[in-house]
């Protein structure tokens, strides 16, 4: 992993001063053993694989949590179903496994297991997606993105470019009840506060190619022309949107700009290809930091409570610099 990735957040507003207190990690010396150098028990349950951006992610925790770097890895994909997550923590608590990694797909309902977990004595880390505020204190530590930054920048892009023009926007948002999707909304919002741009409309696209065109269809029903910017919270939404707006006969990134979040290969592409007019990047690549927290709260050494991925931002020139070296 190249230096300087991440950074360690020791405090991310009042709520969280808390919790980061004791970022040393608790309860952890886990269930199955692990002390040093025996293998390390992991299982890690994926919330799905909607999108180019999970792709990438999953890849990079399976290739950090390998046999050759030391872990035993039980690898389970929810399918975007949180029922799913449910019974693959449970059945990884039944296991004994020394640590539980997950990416929660929505941000509510998971006490229950995440009491059970710590009950057994095995500590739970995050890895992309955030669980609510009540249940933080049943969490290890969380390697992620900085989603409401991602949609502040994001929305920040089209007010620079939009206010005062009396320009209408659409948005598509990735799924219901998920923290990636509630903080890019809460981002944009913070950005948008005092411009004149009007949001027409705004409806959960899943993350997913197939629904981000499907709703993008509908909004152009609607709207048709209106419509001069979109904010897609994902590049596949974006990109299923760009087919609707061909299919309409009209010029993506020239009739409707669209601005995106993740900075997949395919994403820099559109942005490169002038389709796109701005993405701002999330981090898939976690893996490593991942596995060097596992390690960490295995071994009894204390971990913060945070770590986020610094991410970037492009525009048609940025795009096409990056795009030779891009790795997701
Ligand atoms: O939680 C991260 C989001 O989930 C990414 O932006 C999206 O592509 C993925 O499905």
């Amino acid at each position: 992993m190249k230096k300087g990735i991440f950074a360690a957040v020791a405090a991310v507003g009042l709520a969280a001063i808390a919790l980061t207190g004791c970022s040393s990690a608790s309860g952890t010396s886990g269930a199955g053993g692990g002390a040093k150098g025996d293998t390390i028990k992991v299982g890690f349950s994926q919330e799905g694989a909607e999108s180019g951006w999970r792709t990438a992610n999953t890849k990079s925790l399976q290739e950090a949590l390998s046999a050759d770097n030391g872990f035993k890895l039980t690898f389970s994909d929810a399918q975007q179903k949180q029922e799913n997550q449910i019974a693959a923590i449970r059945s990884f608590i039944t296991q004994g496994v020394d640590a539980i990694v997950f990416a929660p797909v929505v941000e509510t309902g998971w006490t229950d297991v995440l009491k059970q977990a710590k009950q057994a004595g095995i500590p739970v880390i995050l890895e992309d997606r955030d669980v609510d505020a009540d249940d933080q204190q049943y969490i290890t530590s969380r390697v992620g993105d900085d989603f409401e930054k991602e949609g502040e920048t994001a929305c920040t892009w089209i007010t620079d470019n939009f206010n005062g023009k009396g320009a209408n926007m659409v948005v598509l948002e990735g799924t219901a009840g998920s923290s990636a999707a509630n903080d890019r909304t809460t981002g944009c919002a913070k950005a948008m506060q005092g411009s004149d741009i009007n949001i027409l409309d705004q409806q959960d696209g899943n993350f997913t190619r197939a629904q981000g065109k499907t709703v993008m269809e509908g909004f152009l029903q609607k709207y048709g022309e209106k419509i001069n910017v979109l904010f897609a919270q994902n590049d596949d939404m974006g990109l299923g949107a760009l087919d609707a707006i061909k299919a309409a006969g009209l010029t993506p990134g020239k009739d409707i700009q669209i601005v995106t979040v993740d900075g997949t290969h395919d994403g820099l592409t559109a942005v490169a290809n002038g389709e796109f007019n701005y993405v701002v990047e999330c981090n898939p690549l976690l893996g490593d930091q991942v596995a060097k927290v596992v390690k960490d709260v295995v071994a009894g050494t204390s971990v913060d409570k945070l770590y986020l991925a610094k991410d970037e931002a492009f525009d048609q020139a940025a795009a096409k610099t990056a795009l030779p070296d891009r790795k997701y």
